[in-house]
């Protein structure tokens, strides 16, 4: 069964449990999980239901799939996504991707953990992210093209959706929340990153660094879905303290960080989804 029959099979069986196409995937990252917890009506499948999904094992994920109604509109909440430092391969890492474009969902919202590079960034700051560098040394389109899905050399100069963000900060203003702009750059990890890495990093262009997104949002771009990122700044990047970098000191932030952007989710998502600028 190549990879297309397969993302099939999981989107026929998703459509099976749900009937309606979800407007959007939101994606939750280590220590979003409470996004969830505010929908109305959700139905929760575990990844092991889904056929050919992995399961995730990274902590701070619990790996299933939620689809519920915020503020009236129904969205596939995926809680918990599968790393690359997991061991998965890129097919595995970004399948879950491809069984949302199967099943029709056009909106592509994720969010994530990130360390600070740029100076002028906190722990704590949400980050809407423009642009990223894929340093991870491996592209998730790598093999053959699946034509029916995308072109074999994609155009990734408006991956990130301008006018989703031209929206999510429309609404993070209307909240009094500070949204930040800036370049994530993805680390295969789990080995988070040197103090000379993040240099280097920062000379690159990059503001906030993680393991996770990029070949997910390469993978969305490629089947054409709008896609839009939010990161959260767990921590300075290596180097910028004396402080050691812990995955506890990460998630702690996100559960405050969770406060802010749970609200900011939650207005964003019925505007993400009409028509209207
Ligand atoms: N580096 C990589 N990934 C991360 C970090 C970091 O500093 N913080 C949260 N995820």
């Amino acid at each position: 069964m190549n990879i297309k029959e397969r993302a099939q099979e999981a989107a026929a069986f998703l459509r099976g449990k749900i009937p309606e196409v979800p407007r959007a995937a939101v994606v939750l990252g280590s220590g979003l999980g409470g996004f969830a917890e505010g929908m109305e009506d959700a139905l929760s499948i575990p990844y092991a239901e889904i056929p050919r999904w992995a399961v995730s094992t990274a902590p701070g994920h619990r790996g299933r799939l939620l689809a519920g109604r915020v503020n009236g509109v129904l969205v596939a909440v995926l809680q918990g996504r599968l790393h690359y430092y997991e061991g998965y391969d890129m097919d595995e890492v970004t399948f879950p991707v491809r069984v949302l474009g199967e099943w029709g969902v056009t909106n592509y919202i994720a969010t994530n953990a990130s360390g600070g590079i740029n100076h002028g960034f906190r722990p704590k700051d949400i980050v809407l992210v423009h642009d990223h560098i894929n340093f991870m040394g491996v592209n998730p389109l790598r093999g053959a093209n699946e034509e029916s899905w995308g072109p074999r050399f994609p155009d990734m100069t408006s991956v990130y959706d301008a006018v989703l963000m031209e929206k999510a900060e429309k609404c993070a203003s209307f909240l009094g929340i500070q949204l930040r702009r800036g370049v994530y750059i993805a680390f295969a990890g789990p080995s988070f990153e040197t103090p000379a890495e993040i240099r280097m990093a920062r000379a690159m262009g990059a503001d906030v660094v993680g393991m996770s997104t990029v070949p997910e949002v390469i993978v969305a771009g490629h089947m054409g879905m709008k896609v839009c990122v939010f990161s959260c700044v767990a921590n300075y990047a290596a180097g910028m303290t004396e402080q050691p970098l812990t995955h506890e000191e990460v998630l702690h932030a996100m559960e405050e960080t969770s406060g802010r952007l749970v609200p900011l989710l939650e207005r964003f998502i019925p505007e993400a989804v009409s028509k209207d600028v």
